[in-house]
């Protein structure tokens, strides 16, 4: 029988699915439902930059009579800071896989030091997710990797649990990003995060929120990326988005993944799909001759294949000269 087990982070999971980062991850007792359903971990949804800050500054700060509505948002915000902590503990006093806990931050400052407070909760890794839309024609896209490079500088100060980076697509360097940040002290890099997109209403000619899960479709992106950069990384690579089933799964770790997140399909198909894709994965490995995934890990990634071109194809010149 196929052994699903594997390393990754230096965390020991039973089969390489990990919940991804969402309201699937936000009770014990969803956590719980998910674990009853397979999953190998989970990440748990995301505390915010600046409900840290908020907490730190309420902390810190004398009110006056003025400030009572502040002090009101504050006293949430801090509400909010304590629940996330008592998720973490209660979490990992109840459930058994590793419990991975979630930052969202796009810039580099103080809340870093908070990161101390999460590992004391029994956190076993932290995922930041560094979100960034360079969509101001003023900054240098090179402040997302310093900021990146910044912020694993300190955290490192402050835990000794793993810790990973989620990142976003966009980089013009990202190859060479990337490297760089698998050479600093990072457990992992999750490529890649899904932005929640904008859409237009032509009825009410209106903007709304965009469908806010992704699709199969979505996971040719992340493969060549995986595919690409699991030749030359020296952190583990967790693939994520558009990763629905045992098939997406198969594929980026032929690529090179060490584990993959999952989200919208448990959303879309319901928690079942965890089983259903390790059957899935299973049935191929015994079906392949594969005892562990390490067996085949990686099998088709850029410096394995035949025309390691393949990912790098761009253009559709090629593709329109075949279907001639
Ligand atoms: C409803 C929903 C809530 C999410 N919340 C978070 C979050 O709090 N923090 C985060 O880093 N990512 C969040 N994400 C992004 C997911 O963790 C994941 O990176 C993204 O959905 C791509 O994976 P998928 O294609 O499997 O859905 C959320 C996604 C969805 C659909």
């Amino acid at each position: 029988m196929a052994d699903l087990s594997l390393e990754v982070m230096g965390l020991k999971l039973k089969n390489p699915i990990i919940v991804g980062s969402s309201s699937l991850t936000s009770t014990v007792e969803s956590i719980k439902k998910l674990e009853m359903s397979g999953a190998g971990a989970v990440v748990l949804k995301s505390l915010f930059e600046e409900q840290i800050m908020n907490q730190v500054y309420a902390d810190t700060v004398n009110y006056t009579h003025a400030e009572t509505l502040d002090y009101v948002k504050y006293f949430e915000e801090k509400h909010i800071v304590e629940k996330y902590l008592k998720l973490i503990k209660d979490s990992k006093n109840e459930i058994g896989i590793p419990i991975i806990a979630s930052i969202n931050c796009n810039s580099h400052g103080k809340w870093v030091e908070f990161a101390e407070e999460i590992q004391n909760s029994g956190a076993d890794a932290i995922e930041l997710n560094l979100y960034n839309l360079p969509s101001d024609p003023k900054i240098n896209q090179h402040n997302y990797m310093e900021t990146a490079s910044k912020i694993i500088n300190d955290i490192t100060k402050h835990i000794s649990i793993p810790f990973s980076m989620k990142l976003s697509p966009y980089s013009d360097n990202l190859a060479y990003d990337l490297l760089r940040i698998s050479r600093t002290k990072i457990s992992g890099l999750v490529l890649f995060n899904r932005s929640l997109n904008p859409d237009i209403d032509i009825k009410s000619e209106s903007l709304i929120n965009g469908h806010p899960y992704s699709s199969p479709g979505e996971i040719v992106n992340t493969l060549r990326w995986t595919a690409i950069c699991s030749d030359f990384l020296e952190t583990d690579l967790i693939a994520a988005t558009g990763i629905h089933d045992g098939e997406g799964i198969i594929k980026q770790i032929l690529a090179g993944a060490k584990a993959v997140q999952m989200v919208s399909s448990l959303y879309i198909n319901s928690l079942s799909a965890i089983k259903e894709s390790l059957t899935n994965l299973e049935n191929w490995m015994n079906e392949h001759k594969y005892n562990k995934l390490s067996d085949f890990r990686g099998k088709l990634k850029r410096s394995n294949v035949k025309d390691p071109k393949f990912y790098d194809r761009v253009q559709f010149i090629q593709s329109i000269q075949n279907n001639k």
